[in-house]
């Protein structure tokens, strides 16, 4: 039996993992502690919420009171840490709630961890997810990510990680805090909030809305299924060597406008329309405050040690995306007006 802490579990990533982990390991008791912030929603977990080895507590990871004590009467054994404020360009509009939840947050769980196990680190692990976004912006089109690139954070979103980044590795040399800490590049797949690109675009296509480009579109990300990454994550979890850093990535850079056309593409075939039909909705915008160029991950290190592969190519998965997306327009439209922040509130008072 493992007591496991997911953070962050109701939202995109985190309730991704959260379902893995509950189906995958019936004898784990699986603990979601979340905030519930905008980008928690509850029914992103629907389909497990009554499963007997899953409990939801609503916190808020900076609050160290509450945090310590659920290790303590839950008996935590391990942690895998997801809770963040995670969408660069509200990090530019409001940088302090990102300093608080990332670097305050991530401080708070560590702090709790390390006086909990109180140097009986047998059998223990915390867990830290993070970003490519802590390595900077790649100029040329050659290079890559690796685990050893310097980190040099442009918007107030990646400075916060790189410093929780740098706090894991502080209690780890320090104390002795058993942590692996993975860094990711861009996911995408069900159940993520209609602020990011592939959910707010494919939304956007199907409503004849504007699409907004930042400056001229030839940014480059590098994407991978949401799916893939949460399986990334169990392996690292269980396998991966306590105080490394793996890179999580598939070798699968697009630019922004290439990508863009590829799901207008998809989008409209899906909706019965001719191919091509909504490309006069890309708008080009003012860009992004500190825009970084290219991100472009290299995952040899966890592809050798382990032989992890994505399980999709990119195409088969935005596939998948825009169907789901087209099929849930319930759930977009829940998290577009609101309402799925009565989900929580109508869920408790019918018990
Ligand atoms: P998300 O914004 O969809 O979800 C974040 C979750 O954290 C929400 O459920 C929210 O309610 C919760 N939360 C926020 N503040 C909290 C607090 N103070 N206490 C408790 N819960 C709180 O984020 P995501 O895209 O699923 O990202 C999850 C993690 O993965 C983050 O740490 C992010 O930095 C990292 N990451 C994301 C991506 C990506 O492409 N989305 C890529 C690499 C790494
Ligand atoms: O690389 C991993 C990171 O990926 C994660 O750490 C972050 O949590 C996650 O939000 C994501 O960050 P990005 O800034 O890359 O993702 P976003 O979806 O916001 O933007 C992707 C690209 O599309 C980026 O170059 C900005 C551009 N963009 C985005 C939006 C929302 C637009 O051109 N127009 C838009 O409206």
């Amino acid at each position: 039996m493992r007591n496991i802490l997911i953070t962050g579990g109701a939202g995109f990533i985190g309730s991704h993992l959260v379902r893995l982990m509950v189906n995958k390991y019936p004898g784990y008791k699986i603990i979601n502690l979340d905030k519930l912030t905008y980008a928690g929603n509850l029914a992103n977990l629907k389909d497990i919420e009554k499963r007997e080895n899953y409990t939801f507590i609503k916190g808020d990871i900076c609050d160290f009171d509450h945090v310590k004590s659920i290790f303590e009467t839950m008996k935590i054994d391990g942690v895998i840490h997801l809770a963040a404020e995670s969408h660069v360009d509200r990090s530019i509009k409001d940088p302090f709630s990102f300093a608080m939840t990332n670097v305050v947050g991530t401080l708070s769980l560590l702090q709790a961890a390390r006086t909990s196990w109180d140097g009986n680190y047998e059998g223990k692990m915390f867990y830290h997810v993070s970003t490519d976004e802590v390595y900077g912006s790649l100029s040329d089109n050659t290079t890559l990510f690796t685990e050893s690139t310097r980190y040099e954070p442009h918007s107030p979103y990646s400075a916060s990680k790189a410093s929780s980044d740098h706090f894991v590795r502080a209690f780890h040399d320090t104390y002795g805090l058993p942590v692996i800490i993975s860094n990711c590049s861009n996911n995408y797949g069900s159940f993520q909030f209609p602020e990011k690109l592939i959910p707010l675009f494919i939304n956007n296509i199907r409503h004849n809305k504007p699409l907004p480009v930042y400056g001229k579109g030839e940014n480059i990300r590098d994407w991978l299924f949401v799916e893939d990454h949460a399986a990334a994550i169990d392996l690292l979890f269980h396998k991966g060597k306590v105080g490394e850093t793996y890179n999580i990535g598939g070798f699968n850079e697009w630019k922004n406008i290439d990508l863009i056309k590829l799901m207008i593409r998809i989008v409209d075939r899906q909706l019965g329309r001719k191919e091509g039909t909504s490309d006069y909705l890309i708008t080009y915008v003012t860009d992004r405050a500190g825009h970084d160029l290219r991100y472009a991950i290299d995952s040899t290190k966890l592809h050798k040690e382990f032989g992890w592969e994505p399980s999709l190519q990119f195409e088969e998965g935005l596939e998948k995306t825009v169907q789901w997306y087209l099929n849930n327009q319930e759930w977009l439209d829940n998290v577009t007006s609101g309402d799925y922040q009565k989900y929580y509130e109508d869920m408790y008072n019918r018990q």
